[in-house]
């Protein structure tokens, strides 16, 4: 993928200028890009955590401790990189950054939201902490565009997206794991730039350790606001669990794999990647999911890359148009569809829940 492609596939963007239109690349939605969510504010004030009050205690005084106040601070600027790096991976790299600006600022955005609107004191704190996190990793990102001149307006970026409607458990099964792919994600190329410091081709990569620890401690908080209500973890809402779990893993897996220039710049291999941050990912839900999925399971891995050929076939057809165009999108529609159902159907692994929910950051 270059730069012309991330272009093309938003209506309002020229192909040919220079700079990349990040605010067509922020307002172009596609079933892939990170979404603004709002939900049923009031369903909030009748939340009870009394089931885990004294895990819930200790962790609002970490964030209230706020242990990153200081990371977010950087001694010179940044530009002048982004610049220099080589088209194709300059294209990758700023559509990973504007996508990780997309979903912080979303975040930033719902959290902010639902502390204004709840009047559970419980709630309203937890949510301004996350919107202030939220708030100042988005504010990074958008720094680092700024000193290249392609900064995203985030009061246009409140107005211009569509926010999707969604129930607040849906929003706590949705945003818990994002929070802790967040981390995974983040810490996964943290851990191999330590080990390869050559590859670091941008300075933003050295606050990902504290970054994703603040991610962590929200996952926290999500995992304890599930726990406190034992239902949403049984029954039937372990077919919603397992579909959030799949339904993220599939399009991280579809979106890492459009970025290949910046994955092979960092070292790494965007399939091998993908499954060392899904076991990260089983490995951190234990202590709240009551199932997980075998991403190991050779079965899963194939109809995994078959559901990426499969979304392939779609923006293949997109581009082409005309009937041919139209048949290639259906073919990849059905795949997709397919692989999806062959892995939602797959026995997933029985998990017990510990007594404690809190984990450590320890990957
Ligand atoms: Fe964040
Ligand atoms: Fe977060």
């Amino acid at each position: 993928m270059n730069a012309h492609t991330v272009i093309e596939r938003s209506d309002a963007a020229p192909a040919t200028t220079e700079k990349p239109d990040v605010h067509a690349m922020v307002q172009h939605e596609t079933v892939l890009s990170p979404r603004f969510y709002t939900t049923d504010f009031k369903a909030l004030d009748s939340i009870d955590v009394s089931l885990v009050r004294k895990e819930w205690d200790e962790l609002m005084a970490e964030m209230v401790s706020d242990p990153n106040k200081k990371h977010f601070k950087r001694e010179g600027s940044f530009a002048g990189i982004i610049a220099g790096l080589e088209p194709e991976l300059r294209a990758e790299f700023i559509d990973f950054l504007v996508s990780s600006l997309t979903s912080e600022f979303s975040g930033c955005i719902l959290y902010a939201e639902m502390a204004r609107r709840t009047t559970n004191p419980d709630m309203k704190l937890l949510f301004k902490l996350l919107a202030r996190d939220e708030s100042r990793h988005a504010g990074f990102i958008n720094e680092a565009l700024k000193d290249e001149g392609i900064g995203i307006d985030l009061g246009f970026l409140t107005k211009a997206k569509k926010y999707h409607y969604f129930k607040p458990k849906f929003i706590f099964y949705s945003v818990y794991l994002s929070e802790k792919i967040g981390y995974a994600r983040y810490i996964a190329i943290y851990r191999q730039l330590a080990a390869h410091p050559e590859l670091r081709f941008h300075p933003i990569f050295q606050w990902f350790e504290s970054w994703c620890n603040d991610e962590f401690r929200h996952g926290e908080a999500f995992a304890l606001l599930l726990r406190a209500d034992p239902k949403l973890l049984t029954g039937l809402n372990k077919l919603w669990v397992r579909f959030f779990l799949l339904a993220v893993y599939s399009t991280m897996y579809v979106r890492d794999h459009a970025r290949p220039v910046f994955h092979k710049a960092l070292g790494l291999n965007p399939t091998e990647y993908d499954f060392r941050v899904f076991t990260i990912c089983t490995q951190i839900s234990r202590q709240v999911f009551p199932v997980e999925l075998d991403t190991d399971d050779p079965r899963f891995r194939r109809a995994m890359d078959r559901l990426l050929a499969a979304s392939r076939r779609i923006d293949e057809g997109k581009r082409r148009g005309g009937i041919g165009g139209a048949f290639l999108r259906m073919s990849g529609m059905a795949g997709a569809g397919a692989n999806f159902a062959r892995m939602y159907l797959m026995r997933p692994r029985r998990n017990e829940l510990p007594a404690t929910v809190r984990m450590q950051p320890a990957w």
